[in-house]
């Protein structure tokens, strides 16, 4: 395979060109309930899960992010049905995380502002990284800690406390024109990732030189962010057109280490 590739092709394709245990972390969002017309593809999502099943490492993770339709009044529960399948093929369903917009497209009629996505991890085994993003604590400097002894007395200590803990799993970006990315040419597609997030989530559960992939690449956001953190990467894009607008968002990173594997 070629490192630092956009594949013009069905992501189906690309895998059955990979060996087992290849690729240590995916993140992707896929072309979803029809919600849009991406150029008019569409996907086979249960052969898509095992392929992804078989070419990602033990250890491995997958960050898909879905949210459902609303069809005749009901939503889809796309993103359940697929998260229990990929459980049923044997990865984890190792957290069901939240990816919120502060300020989504605001909608009508009698139900609250779709404010979110899911951002489901899913893990072959028990992750092999994990680097979680920390916040500051809210109470800092010393803390009485109480110990009760054997024979029932009660006495304090003093305890440090940390000054930095994980982030909870609802994770919060602002989106939309020069927001999500500064690259205009990035908009000519019509559901890109904020940077923010993918930069969030390569960082949580790789490590530099870590190899990625994205089957479903649209405007190519994993691809530069990856780069960005040095790591490998790989994408699919069955559109044309989306492959040239990623390529020409990717020219200005000067790809000059193009990694080859087996
Ligand atoms: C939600 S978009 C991904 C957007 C991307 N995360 C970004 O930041 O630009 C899904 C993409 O999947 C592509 N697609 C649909 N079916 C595909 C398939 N079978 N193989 C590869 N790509 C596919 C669509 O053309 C679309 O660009």
């Amino acid at each position: 395979m070629e490192i630092g590739k956009i594949y013009n092709e069905n992501c189906l394709i690309t895998m059955q060109n990979m060996p087992d245990n290849y690729i240590d972390f995916v993140i992707t969002s896929p072309p979803y309930d029809g919600i849009r017309n991406y150029n008019g593809y569409q996907f086979e999502f249960e052969k898509i899960a095992k392929e992804l099943f078989r070419i990602i490492k033990s250890g491995g993770v997958i960050i898909w992010i879905v949210a459902d339709a609303t069809i005749d009044g009901s939503e889809t529960g796309t993103s359940f049905k697929q998260a229990l399948f990929f459980k049923e093929i044997g990865f984890r369903l190792h957290d069901t995380m939240i990816y919120y917009k502060n300020n989504p497209m605001p909608q009508t009629g009698n139900r609250y502002h779709q404010h979110f996505e899911y951002m489901f991890a899913f893990s072959k085994g028990s992750p092999k990284t994990f680097n979680p993003l920390t916040e500051p604590t809210k109470y800092q400097g010393l803390a009485n800690m109480k110990n009760r002894g054997q024979n029932g007395s009660l006495d304090y200590e003093k305890v440090e406390r940390t000054k930095e803990k994980k982030v909870g799993n609802v994770f919060f970006y602002s989106i939309g024109g020069g927001i999500s990315t500064k690259d205009k040419i990035a908009y000519n597609h019509p559901a890109i990732f904020p940077e923010k997030l993918v930069a969030d989530q390569i960082n949580t559960w790789t490590n530099t030189a870590d190899l990625i992939y994205d089957p479903f690449m649209g405007s190519g956001t994993t691809a530069k962010i990856a780069h960005l953190l040095n790591r490998k990467w790989i994408g699919s894009e069955i559109s044309k057109e989306y492959v040239d607008i990623a390529n020409e968002r990717l020219k200005e990173y000067a790809f000059t280490k193009i990694y080859t594997t087996n």
